[in-house]
């Protein structure tokens, strides 16, 4: 397709969105990757193509969209969502090393990559002359994740611009408010966003410094004011294998179920606002928040598909 902002390029960073253009392309294909997925068509420009799908980090939804993602686009896939326990890191390879090996065992076209290092994606792409998508990395980014969370958004309100948005919960270690901050800061107008957290799960100052020039925003700690002027409420985990790793998990119990979204809670919020999660979740949104018709967590998953098949084919059709 005409001016494609993506053609041939790795997707590493939210950064890399530019401008409100480069959204509204890849929406455009999403919509046309949504109308043939619903009407039953088959479509299978990627044939002869291969995608390696390579998961260092636990993932259902994410791995899951990828994979069909791509196999809905007529791609050859290997997936492997156990790097860590199947691929030779168990004996030590460097990231680098794997990335090479994968290259050359499969005549991959394109890499799909989750991992805990913030900057895996950025050393994978650097390795070989194929691009990469990053599907998670560290505690900083997760941008195919921001992309359907603003897909979701834009198409429950049918505009990007003046949206009062709250991120709750993780903001310290959770990576996907990060990259859906950055994104909306860069693509949206009179837009706000809150951000509700304990004091310890704060957002990193530097993040907040970097999204503060460009869109109006405000940190809390308690949850439940203001959810009456939210359009969004963008509910996340707290992020138990990072308190893990540090060795502080009685920190983790004391602030895990610090903020919770009930059905009491939910009925405060404006009758059309919603309510996203990138999921999984672990008691952060009771259950009885399911049948409200605020709750979009599950619309939100199926904008996976169709936006990671449009950075797909966008990335590998020329
Ligand atoms: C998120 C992630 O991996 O960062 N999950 C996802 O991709 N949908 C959020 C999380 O794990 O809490």
């Amino acid at each position: 397709m005409k001016n494609n902002p993506f053609s041939n390029k790795s997707f590493i960073s939210i950064d890399q969105i530019q401008s409100p253009a480069d959204i509204k392309y890849i929406f455009g294909v999403a919509d046309k990757m949504k109308e043939t997925i619903l009407s039953g068509k088959i479509y299978e420009p990627l044939k002869g193509k291969t995608v390696a799908v390579l998961f260092y980090q636990p993932s259902t939804r994410t791995f899951t969209s990828f994979v069909a993602a791509a196999k809905r686009l007529g791609a050859y896939v290997i997936d492997i969502n156990e790097m860590t326990s199947f691929s030779s890191a168990v004996k030590g390879e460097s990231l680098d090393d794997t990335i090479r090996t994968i290259y050359q065992t499969t005549g991959a076209d394109l890499i799909v990559l989750r991992h805990p290092d913030d900057t895996s994606s950025q050393i994978a792409a650097s390795v070989q002359n194929i691009p990469v998508i990053n599907g998670g990395s560290g505690t900083a980014e997760h941008p195919t994740q921001a992309l359907l969370d603003l897909y979701t958004i834009y198409h429950k309100f049918k505009r990007l611009d003046n949206l009062n948005i709250m991120m709750v919960g993780d903001l310290k270690y959770g990576r996907t408010i990060k990259s859906l901050a950055k994104l909306i800061a860069r693509v949206s107008k009179n837009s706000t966003i809150t951000f509700v957290s304990p004091k310890e799960l704060r957002a990193p100052k530097e993040f907040i410094k970097d999204v503060k020039d460009k869109i109006d925003i405000t940190q809390r700690s308690s949850f439940g004011t203001e959810i009456e002027q939210a359009d969004v409420v963008y509910m996340t985990r707290v992020q138990k294998e990072w308190f893990e790793k540090e060795g502080k998990l009685d920190q983790y119990e004391a602030l895990k179920l610090k903020f919770i979204m009930n059905k009491h809670t939910a009925e405060k919020m404006k009758k059309d606002a919603i309510i996203l999660h990138p999921l999984p979740r672990v008691g952060e949104i009771l259950l009885e928040v399911d049948s409200d018709p605020r709750a979009w967590y599950f619309e939100q998953m199926r904008s996976g598909l169709y936006i990671r098949m449009a950075l797909i084919e966008s990335i590998l059709l020329k």
